[in-house]
């Protein structure tokens, strides 16, 4: 049986994709293939480990699009040309809105720093997540993968895995925990999980 063809789209040091090619490298995902990175930031690191890796690249920069619609038709045409099944925002910063998220229902997740329903939504990306943790003083923090829909981090939830918090953390040294010890493990966990499903249902 064919493996679903994946996209992982990116916008910055790529740290999830890497644990994803890793991930296919040493068997964890087995039910899908890489085939395609997307970017919405030309200098994103995240292009480097795909060109390392031999996966084609493709760049849509916001600032040279017209309008939100027209960026989103932009990826949904390359997605479409490369027949890909399922789509991972692997640190992707840009919101898509339902003209995208609804072509793709359940074909679309997400990684998200904390434990959803807390400190996620509109304003809640990559460092902010692990300000806003601290600033509360929650004991204990995680990671999220969750399906995408028109709601900001609001999809059904896929996998989530606790991370404690320590005295002394910063939102860097916070950041780096949570991502050793929660989205390295259940993204690439739970892209097998949703791959191996489209494939058994081709
Ligand atoms: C990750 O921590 C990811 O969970 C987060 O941005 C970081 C990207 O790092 N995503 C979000 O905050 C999405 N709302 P990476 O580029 O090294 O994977």
């Amino acid at each position: 049986m064919l493996k679903t063809r994946i996209a992982v789209l990116v916008s910055g040091g790529g740290t999830n994709l890497q644990a994803l090619i890793d991930a296919e490298k040493s068997g964890v995902i087995s039910s899908g293939e890489i085939v395609l990175v997307i970017s919405d930031n030309p200098n994103a690191y995240a292009l480097e480990r795909a060109k390392n890796n031999s996966i084609n690249t493709f760049v849509v920069n916001k600032k040279e699009c017209f309008s939100q619609a027209d960026f989103e038709q932009r990826i949904i045409d390359k997605l479409v040309s490369e027949k890909i099944e399922l789509i991972v925002l692997a640190g992707f910063m840009k919101i898509l809105t339902e003209n995208f998220t609804s072509r793709y229902p359940e074909r679309i997740i997400n990684i998200h720093p904390s434990l959803i329903p807390s400190f996620c939504g509109e304003g809640f990306y990559g460092l902010k997540v692990h300000e806003k943790a601290l600033e509360y003083g929650v004991k204990v923090t995680g990671a999220t993968t969750h399906f995408v829909n028109e709601i900001p981090d609001g999809g059904k939830i896929i996998m989530q895995k606790a991370v404690e918090i320590q005295d002394g953390d910063t939102p860097e040294i916070l950041q780096k925990r949570v991502m050793e010890q929660a989205e390295w493990i259940i993204l690439p966990q739970s892209v097998e999980k949703v791959s191996k499903i489209i494939k058994e249902n081709k």
